[in-house]
């Protein structure tokens, strides 16, 4: 296994130069990371990464497939580098979920298009650019039952040096209806422990002080057959060290055990929040979306966090308009929200993807109004939610990681709670990458705003 030091990848760069790259990422965490894997892959094999496109001889945009409008927004993106390419020897690449969804297709509907590269194939980009550059047009979109990219070590591409996402598991197995993830990103799959431990103690020596542990479904975790699950895997992290904040995302309702919940009450230095996914209070609408559980399993679930982890945040996702849809269905959303008092939500309209349960088998036949006009009741509801969360807030002191200087003012910082929420105050001495305690003094229904109690760190 190679594993390059940061100087080691500097003096190899300056070495042997190929060429001057420029990498856009859209979607989720997973691609973040992904793009951390991507960037570490180029520099070890002589590419050097640029943030000004102008600049760049290869440019690469790591996609999302997720929504019909997140893969339209990347072919109006196209167009600026397709105009770049009218006067420059240019190459482009799309990497990512489009590119697994649309394969070959994608140089055929865009002619900009030099490269096509799936989530599993990021090793072999340094071949696959030396194809592009010599005039080909290069694809590979190759699924894995076993790639976790192990032995990379990625090249943190957040700026603020204070979070760091960790993949622990790579594809999804759920085959929800609606979901075009397990055919962009493959068969489930778990990171072998003693890797995910080392990259995340190399993070915290490189200074940061959050991690966030990602996969589709973290609950499924599982390393040889049952010899680590989840839980275990969580603790194992928070051990790591006390000062270290612990994140992870996404749970899923159906596999979330309370073992998971105990290990979350026991370390203070796992953060109380959790996203749980529902996309729809009506155990209809679950059934067809073959989520695998039902309105009062979830309720149970989110019973059993209030009682395991009382002060703990709980966000979700909402789907409006799924296939036959109805308005008694759609109530049963609203109650739900009403009753589970989500902190947060993540709600979209209802997009049919190409290939998945739904679009081969259920209509499409919610109107695109209605779809809309259901999304706009229940972000109004969520808005009323989150202001009346954060006003039970108010009054307390929070713990406070600081992740930044508020873009309003140079005199404020801002960072987040165990809770997730993000928490606005005061300069004063305080600096990026501390812990604080911070007084909360009022609230909107997006950030709470508070004042420095005492430095904890
Ligand atoms: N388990 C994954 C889910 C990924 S997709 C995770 O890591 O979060 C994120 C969210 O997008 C889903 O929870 C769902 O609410 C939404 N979504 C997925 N497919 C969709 C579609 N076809 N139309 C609208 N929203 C969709
Ligand atoms: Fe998609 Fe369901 Fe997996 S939403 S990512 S198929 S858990």
């Amino acid at each position: 296994m190679t594993v390059f030091s940061r100087e080691q990848k500097q003096h190899k760069k300056n070495e042997d130069l190929k060429g001057i790259f420029y990498l856009e990422t859209y979607g989720c965490q997973m691609n973040v990371a992904d793009s951390e894997l991507v960037v570490s892959i180029l520099n070890d094999d002589g590419y050097q990464q640029t943030f000004d496109y102008k600049q760049a001889e290869i440019v690469l945009i790591n996609t999302c497939a997720i929504r019909d409008n997140a893969e339209q927004r990347i072919r109006n993106r196209l167009h600026v580098f397709t105009h770049e390419k009218k006067h420059k020897n240019l190459k482009v690449g799309i990497l990512g979920c489009m590119a697994e969804r649309l394969k070959e297709k994608l140089l055929d509907e865009e002619k900009s298009v030099d490269l096509v590269v799936g989530p599993d194939a990021y090793r072999r980009l340094p071949q696959l650019l030396t194809e592009v550059k010599s005039g080909k047009k290069s694809v590979d979109v190759a699924l894995s039952k076993s790639e976790t990219y192990d032995d990379l070590l990625p090249n943190r591409l957040d700026n603020n040096g204070v979070s760091a996402f960790v993949s622990i598991m790579r594809g999804c197995d759920n085959m929800c209806a609606f979901c075009v993830v397990p055919f962009t990103r493959g068969r489930e799959r778990s990171r072998d422990p003693e890797s995910i431990l080392n990259e995340i103690k190399q993070a915290i020596n490189d200074g940061y002080k959050e991690i966030t542990v990602i996969g589709q479904n973290v609950d499924k975790y599982n390393w040889k057959n049952g010899k680590m699950n989840f839980a275990q895997l969580l603790e194992k992290i928070a051990l790591l060290d006390n000062a270290v904040r612990v994140r992870f995302s996404t749970s899923y309702p159906q596999d979330m055990t309370d073992e998971v919940l105990h290990t979350i009450a026991k370390y203070p230095n796992i953060c109380k929040y959790i996203h749980l996914p529902v996309q729809s209070g009506s155990t209809r609408m679950l059934g067809l979306m073959k989520r695998g559980y039902t309105r009062e399993w979830y309720m149970d679930r989110i019973k059993s966090i209030r009682a395991i982890i009382p002060d703990c945040a709980i966000s979700t996702d909402m789907i409006t308009g799924f296939s036959s849809e109805m308005d008694a269905d759609h109530q049963e959303t609203v109650s739900l929200m009403k009753w589970a008092k989500f902190d947060y939500s993540y709600m979209f309209k209802y997009s049919e993807r190409p290939n998945t349960f739904a679009h081969r088998n259920l209509p499409d036949d919610v109107p695109d109004e209605t779809k809309g006009a259901r999304l706009q009741e229940i972000i109004e509801i969520q808005s009323q939610l989150s202001l009346e969360s954060n006003q039970r807030d108010v009054g307390k002191v929070f713990e406070v990681l600081i992740e930044g200087v508020s873009k309003r003012s140079a005199e404020r910082l801002y960072g987040r709670n165990s809770q997730n929420k993000v928490v606005i105050f005061d300069r004063h001495n305080a600096a990026v990458g501390d812990y604080v305690q911070v007084k909360v003094l009022d609230c909107t229904s997006a950030t709470l705003r508070g004042t420095l109690v005492t430095q904890s760190a």
